[in-house]
């Protein structure tokens, strides 16, 4: 079982891109997935969907190649959303643009919202489950995690100070990898009669 995690920050480093980093930490110590990928869309960000994805051109044939293999490589993601004006991640929207449920679809998604803000968060959460699955068809497991006052969460030695809401993110990867389990079974069975319209 591959995990993908994907730091849907804009710049380097990043909240987002710590959280992101001590989730891999995590899962790595837990030894629930035999891979463990990390995309950090802050240190390598992917340019704005622009027509020639539909044309094919070259550029975004170099880009999407290796892109869509490590994609279609995961059997689970982590999406890891900074808020950014009350939204989830610009960056994290661009991405689901260039693939569809040939790539993403039918696998587990674990939402991770993070904020330097000792109250937000809700908002990228409620953002992607409203709008983050009609084409990728991502499934998001029914637990998410918020992580607030991300500067003082989680140090710079990967070190969580909330040890309630660190059981919690244990708990979130425990569950991803019983539904990455599940919907492997889904995928098989299914039938994928979806006319693919939008991504190439
Ligand atoms: C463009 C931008 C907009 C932001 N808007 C919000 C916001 O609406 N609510 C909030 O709680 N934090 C907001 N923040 C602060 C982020 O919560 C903070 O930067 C956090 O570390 C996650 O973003 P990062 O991964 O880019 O570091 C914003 C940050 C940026 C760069």
């Amino acid at each position: 079982m591959r995990l993908m995690i994907i730091a849907g920050g804009m710049r380097y480093p990043s909240g987002s891109g710590r959280a992101a980093a001590f989730i891999r930490q995590k899962a790595g110590k837990l030894s629930l997935f035999d891979q463990i990928d990390l995309l950090d869309l802050g240190q390598n960000p992917l340019p704005l969907w622009d027509e020639g994805v539909w044309q094919g051109e070259e550029k975004w044939r170099q880009i999407l190649t290796p892109l869509r293999e490590r994609m279609q490589a995961a059997d689970a993601y982590v999406l890891v959303s900074p808020e950014y004006n009350g939204m989830a991640s610009p960056a994290l929207k661009n991405l689901s643009l260039f693939f569809d449920e040939r790539t993403t679809g039918h696998k587990p998604a674990l939402i991770v919202a993070v904020t330097s803000e000792a109250h937000n968060g809700q908002y990228p959460v409620a953002d992607l489950r409203a709008f983050g699955a009609k084409n990728t068809k991502w499934v998001f497991i029914p637990d998410h995690l918020i992580y607030r006052d991300i500067g003082q969460l989680i140090n710079e030695n990967l070190q969580m100070t909330d040890a309630l809401l660190e059981e919690r993110t244990l708990f979130g990867l425990r569950e991803l990898r019983l539904y990455a389990e599940a919907m492997k079974d889904v995928r098989n069975r299914h039938s994928f009669r979806t006319e693919f319209k939008y991504a190439p």
